[in-house]
């Protein structure tokens, strides 16, 4: 078989020969082009008839049976390991470690979300009625078992306050955000992904106020894209916080906001007081404000992305330019 593989290897080497050869054509005189094109033209066809025939020669051969005990270590380089090429981390990866690092280096805790949760967590917990219209609004996926991929990262609202109450007892106050993906049974576009990151931030303490959550939330988003922005709210509804606020950013000049552009990046509030209650907190003695915003949104203003869709499909060369 290696016989014949060396030969068709010559035969392809003197076809490329003759090819070299026939472009000498314009270094002769007129007269004596068509002569010279018909002798090469014929080598070219008795050499293609050659290949054709050591090919369908390797063809028709019988596969060789491969000794199927023959070393081959792991870690050698065989000939036959494909070419790769390195990867690197996905862009959305890198911006959420940025995201968790600036509310750390503000002294919150991260915890991560879960991919797959329960009614309790993703509703009850969070003072939506059952029953209530706004159950429909989050458009959640859910599994035969009736578990649900989060549709948001409130899901660990609950959990955060069983977890870090104790921090209250002490005279501290709690402070987590959780970055995580959640997931929406909804129409893909560009501006709508099925899968997406968010994050979310939990604070609980005596005396919190409003003015301390709009301070941390114009802070952090100066600190992500690198210059002072002004932030404007409006009002929301979730029946997790009472009163709910919908947070704008003025679109940061450095990225090529003008004055007055106002963008909406998250929903935020006071923490209902139920949802304090159901998790254990006196909300006659204690408060707490939260939020919880899209991660994709906020790196397509950053790099000046217009499709969400590209963060999932796999498109390397959209990857390669991060
Ligand atoms: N979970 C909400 C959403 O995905 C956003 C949100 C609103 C989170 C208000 C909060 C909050 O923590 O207090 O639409």
């Amino acid at each position: 078989m290696r016989a014949d593989m060396d030969e068709l290897e010559k035969l392809k080497n003197e076809l490329k020969n003759i090819s070299q050869e026939a472009s000498k054509v314009r270094d002769l005189p007129p007269e004596k082009r068509a002569d010279f094109g018909r002798e090469i033209n014929a080598k070219k066809t008795a050499i293609l008839a050659r290949i054709a025939e050591a090919e369908r020669a390797l063809l028709d051969q019988a596969v060789e049976p491969l000794d199927i005990t023959a070393w081959s270590g792991v870690n050698e380089p065989l000939p036959k390991f494909y070419a790769t090429e390195l990867g690197s981390k996905h862009p959305l990866m890198t911006e959420l470690d940025l995201v968790a690092a600036i509310y750390q280096m503000m002294g919150f805790d991260i915890m991560e979300s879960r991919q797959l949760d329960d009614e309790f967590h993703m509703f009850d917990s969070l003072n939506f009625p059952k029953e209530h219209p706004a159950r429909d609004g989050y458009d959640t996926f859910r599994t035969e078992e009736n578990l649900i991929p989060p549709a948001h990262t409130s899901t660990m609202q609950h959990r955060v306050l069983k977890k870090y109450k104790s921090r209250l007892d002490e005279g501290k106050a709690i402070a987590v955000a959780v970055p995580g993906r959640v997931y929406r049974n909804e129409d893909v576009d560009a501006t709508h992904e099925h899968t997406f990151y968010q994050c979310e931030g939990v604070y609980v303490s005596r005396d919190c106020t409003m003015g301390q959550m709009l301070g941390i939330l114009k802070d952090f988003f100066e600190k992500y894209y690198g210059q002072e922005l002004n932030i404007r709210t409006q009002p929301g509804y979730f029946p997790f916080t009472e009163p709910s606020l919908e947070l704008l950013i003025e679109k940061p000049k450095n990225i090529g906001g003008k004055k007055g552009d106002y963008l909406e990046m998250l929903g935020c509030g006071m923490i209902h007081p139920n949802v304090l209650k159901m998790a254990g907190i006196d909300p006659t003695v204690y408060h707490g404000f939260a939020w919880g915003g899209g991660i994709d949104r906020l790196v397509m203003l950053k790099y000046g992305l217009s499709d969400v869709r590209n963060f999932e499909a796999g498109n390397l060369s959209f990857l390669r330019e991060f």
